[in-house]
C-alpha cells in the first residue's frame, strides 16, 4: 500500500478503536497496482464488447460527431448546456484567427424539482432559458436560424447527429416519459411554441465537447473526460473498428467519436472492488443497478460515501464516532456534497482545526481529534479511490488504441477541484503501464491528462460547425436532413 501517503504521518492519538477502523478502511478503499491492472484489462475487453454487434454493459455510443477541428473552423452559434447542476446558454463566435473564439454566456440555475419533474416542464424551462438569452442578447434583430449545438450529457442513441434516444437518467435526474424516447422532437416543439429562431445542428455529449474543444487548441488530445458530478469519456474511433455499424458500410478509416458512457462500466460487479458503502449508495439510487462505476467515483457520489461511512462508524458498537452528539444532519442522504471531503483534504493545520469547524458548520457535532484524523483520512481513502479508478477507463482506451502518448482533455468539478486528484490519476496510470520511475508526476507523462477547454461550449459549437462543414462537402454519414443542414450555412443574420 505503498502508493498512497497519509498525510498525518501517525496516528499516534488515535485510540486503538479508532485505529482498527481505519485498518478496515483502508481494506475497503485502497486499490493496489495489480488490482488496478485486473480493473484495467477487464475495461479494455468491455469497451470492445460495447463497440460489438452483440453490444455489451458499457454503451459505447456512436455520436456522428466525425472529425477533428482544424483550429480554422469560423461561425456563430449557439450552444446549450445542460449538465447536471446549472443550465447555460452560450454564443460563440470561431473567429478568422485560429483556434480563437468570443463568447457570451448566461447561467440559469437548474432547480432541483425539474429534476424529477415532468418532461413538459424540463423542455419548457429550457427553452425558456433560450428565449431569455435571446431576448436579451438580441433585443429588436431580426434572426434567422442561429445553429445550436445542445450538450446533453446523458446517454442518447444517435442515428444522427441532431437525435438522440435517452437510454437512461443519471446522476439523479429521475423525470418521467423521457426515457426510451428522442429528446429532440420535444425540445424542438418547445422552441417552435416560443417561436424561437434557433435550429437544432448537433446533439452533443459533453464528453465529446470536451474532446473537440481541447482539440481546437492541442492537436495531440484524443480523449475527453468529464470528472464531474457524473464520469464518462469520449475517444476517436476509427469507423473500422466498430463492427456494430458494419452494416452501414462506412468507409472504414473514417473517424467517429464514440461515448463510451464509461459510467455503466461493470454493473455486473465483476472486477471492481465495491465496499458496503457502494452497495447502499446504488440500491438508494434512483436507477440501482445502473451506473456502477460511476457511483464510486463521480462528484455526486463521494460526499454520500463519505457520510455513509461516518453513519455507519458512528453506529458501530465497536468504536461510535461521535458519542453523544446530535447526529440527526448526518443521518440526512446526500447532505454532504464531494467539495465536503474535498475541504478537508485541503485542511492546511495539523490540529485539523478547519476540518473541526467545517464539521461543526454542516453537520453541528464537535469531533475529537481521533475523530477528525480518522475523517481526514477517509477522505483521502475515498478521494484517492477515486481518481485511482478513473485512471483504469484512460489507460484502457489508450490500451485498446494502441496509444502509447497522447493528450487527454479533462474537465468537471472533481479534477478541478478535489485535491490531488491529477497526481493520483497520474501516479495510477503510471503503476497501470509500468513507467519509468521519473514518470507519473502529473506533468510531461507520456499520457498526461490536462484542463480542458470549455467543451460544453466551445466543444458542442465546434461540433456543429464540424458538421455543417461535412454537409457542405456532400458527407452524409449520421445526416437525417442534409438540406435542412445546409440552409444554416453559413448562417445568416438579417438586416
Ligand atoms: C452521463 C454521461 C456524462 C457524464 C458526465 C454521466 O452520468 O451518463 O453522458 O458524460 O455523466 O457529465
Amino acid at each position: 500500500m505503498s502508493e498512497i501517503t497519509c498525510t498525518l504521518g501517525s496516528f499516534a492519538d488515535v485510540p486503538k478503536d479508532l485505529l482498527t477502523q481505519i485498518d478496515r478502511l483502508e481494506e475497503l478503499f485502497v486499490v493496489t497496482p495489480e488490482k488496478l491492472k485486473e480493473i484495467t484489462d477487464h475495461f479494455v475487453k468491455e469497451l470492445e464488447r460495447g463497440l460489438s454487434k452483440e453490444g455489451g454493459t458499457i454503451p459505447m455510443n456512436p455520436t456522428w460527431c466525425m472529425a477533428l477541428p482544424d483550429g480554422h473552423e469560423t461561425g456563430t452559434f449557439l450552444a446549450l448546456d445542460m449538465g447536471g447542476t446549472n443550465l447555460r446558454v452560450c454564443e460563440i463566435t470561431l473567429t478568422e484567427a485560429a483556434g480563437e473564439f468570443d463568447i457570451i454566456q448566461s447561467k440559469y440555475r437548474l432547480p432541483e424539482e425539474l429534476k424529477s419533474g415532468t418532461a413538459d416542464e424540463l423542455w419548457g424551462y429550457v427553452a425558456d432559458c433560450l428565449q431569455q438569452f435571446i431576448e436579451y442578447h438580441h433585443e429588436n434583430e431580426d434572426l434567422d436560424h442561429l445553429p445550436l449545438g445542445f450538450t446533453f450529457s446523458y446517454p442518447a442513441t444517435q442515428d444522427y447527429i441532431d437525435h438522440g434516444v435517452l437510454q437512461r437518467w443519471t446522476k439523479g435526474f429521475d423525470i418521467d416519459g423521457v426515457e426510451g424516447k428522442d429528446v429532440v422532437p420535444p425540445f424542438e416543439a418547445a422552441l417552435r411554441e416560443r417561436n424561437l429562431p434557433i435550429k437544432l445542428a448537433a446533439l452533443v455529449n459533453d464528453t465529446t465537447g470536451t474532446m473537440i474543444a481541447s482539440a481546437y487548441t492541442d492537436p495531440t488530445v484524443k480523449i475527453g473526460c468529464i470528472f464531474g458530478t457524473g464520469c464518462n469519456a469520449a475517444y476517436m474511433e476509427d469507423c473500422g473498428s466498430i463492427p456494430k455499424l458494419a452494416h452501414m458500410n462506412l468507409d472504414p478509416s473514417l473517424p467517429l467519436a464514440i461515448n463510451c458512457e464509461w459510467g455503466a462500466f461493470d454493473n455486473e460487479h465483476q472486477v471492481l472492488p465495491r465496499t458496503p458503502y457502494d452497495i447502499i449508495v446504488d440500491k438508494e439510487s434512483p436507477r440501482p443497478g445502473q451506473q456502477s462505476f460511476e457511483k464510486m467515483v463521480a462528484g455526486l457520489y463521494l460526499g454520500e460515501l463519505f457520510r455513509l461511512v461516518l453513519l455507519d462508524l458512528h453506529q458501530n458498537p465497536d468504536c461510535q464516532i461521535f458519542e453523544g452528539q446530535n447526529i440527526s444532519k448526518l443521518q440526512k442522504p446526500y447532505s454532504l456534497d464531494s467539495s465536503f471531503p474535498a475541504a478537508i483534504e485541503e485542511d492546511p493545520f495539523e490540529n485539523l482545526s478547519e476540518t473541526h469547524d467545517l464539521v461543526q458548520n454542516k453537520l453541528g457535532i464537535a469531533a475529537t481529534k481521533p475523530e477528525l484524523e480518522l475523517m481526514r483520512r477517509l477522505a483521502e481513502l475515498i478521494g484517492t479511490r477515486a481518481a485511482r479508478l478513473t485512471a483504469c477507463g484512460v489507460a484502457a482506451i489508450c490500451k485498446k488504441k494502441g496509444w502509447e502518448t497522447c493528450h487527454v482533455g479533462a474537465d468537471g468539478s472533481v479534477f478541478n477541484k478535489y485535491p490531488h486528484f491529477k497526481v493520483r490519476g497520474a501516479q495510477a496510470l503510471k503503476e497501470i503501464l509500468d513507467w519509468p520511475a521519473d514518470k507519473g508526476k502529473g506533468k510531461n507523462d507520456p499520457i498526461e491528462i490536462l484542463p480542458a477547454e470549455d467543451g460544453s461550449g466551445v466543444g458542442a459549437a465546434l461540433i456543429a460547425a464540424l458538421t455543417m462543414k461535412r454537409v457542405q462537402q456532400g458527407q452524409y454519414a449520421g445526416i437525417r436532413d442534409p438540406e435542412a443542414m445546409l440552409k444554416l450555412c453559413p448562417p445568416v443574420k438579417k438586416a
